[in-house]
């Protein structure tokens, strides 16, 4: 894992922007693991405006809520149309977010598990994390083997993201599908992004805690080609920050990012 330390959030977006933008120039076909929440959507403004080509692209987002239709304004589906689908020459069938509104959800999350491994896998997978721990909607105890399953969401989570249900987490879903822990740690690369203070707890768990299901974001301690983004404020709690500047500083892979 390399942790990636910028002085403000705006800069970390940027630098995931660029990343995601150069890894797709370099390969217009990738098959990119796609995550929802306020932090990437500034990522997705940065990816628009870069004017990068999509069109060869396959997407698989990480989550959906249960019982949402996808042209809710609620669902992830819908925010990612609004975000990136509608902005970009994506080709609408090439992008896939599980079905939340499935009549069968253990049938969709094995179809969308198939799509993922008939698209050869995911060469690139964005994270956001929770306040919970969480990626995709992995909520506490999610197996580290765990693959696309349906998941009943912690208050934590519901209380998090109740400001797009009008502030009430009664309203928020309490249960989604999610792709699974193992399913994430298949992909290729990770690049995990979070900004702001309220994640500096969180985040210096899941870098440098032990590896719980607990928190299942430390199960990306377990993968060989992981990036952590994150600004000042969210590096708040880490430990190690003199070493991860060293290596942002010194590795031949970060000069055109410094
Ligand atoms: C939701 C998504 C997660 C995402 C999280 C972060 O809960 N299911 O995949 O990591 O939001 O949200 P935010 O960026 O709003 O803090």
């Amino acid at each position: 894992m390399e942790v990636i330390i910028q002085p403000d959030a705006a800069q970390a977006v940027d630098l995931v922007a660029r990343l995601l933008a150069e890894r797709i120039r370099a390969r217009p076909d990738i098959v990119l693991g796609l995550a929802t929440g306020r932090t990437m959507e500034d990522v997705y403004e940065r990816l628009v405006a870069s004017r990068v080509s999509f069109r060869e692209c396959t997407s698989f987002n990480l989550d959906e809520y249960i019982g949402l239709p996808p042209d809710d304004p609620n669902s992830y589906r819908h925010y990612m149309q609004v975000h990136l689908f509608s902005k970009t020459d994506f080709r609408a069938e090439n992008t896939h977010v599980p079905d939340g509104a499935a009549a069968d959800l253990r049938e969709a999350a094995l179809r969308y598990e198939m799509l993922i491994r008939l698209a050869g896998g995911i060469d690139l997978q964005l994270l956001g994390i929770g306040q919970a721990g969480h990626i995709g909607f992995n909520e506490p105890l999610s197996a580290i083997r765990s693959r696309t399953r349906d998941k009943c969401l912690t208050p934590t989570t519901r209380a998090q993201n109740a400001e797009m249900f009008g502030g009430d987490a009664d309203k928020v879903p309490k249960r989604a599908l999610t792709v699974g822990v193992g399913t994430i740690l298949e992909a290729r690369e990770l690049v995990l992004l979070a900004t702001g203070p309220a994640k500096a707890d969180i985040v210096a768990r899941a870098v440098e805690g032990p590896i719980t299901s607990m928190i299942s974001a430390s199960a990306i301690q377990l993968h060989p080609n992981c990036k952590v983004v994150v600004d000042e404020a969210a590096a708040a709690g880490l430990q190690a920050r003199d070493y991860y500047d060293f290596i942002f500083a010194n590795e031949p892979e970060w000069s055109a990012y410094r």
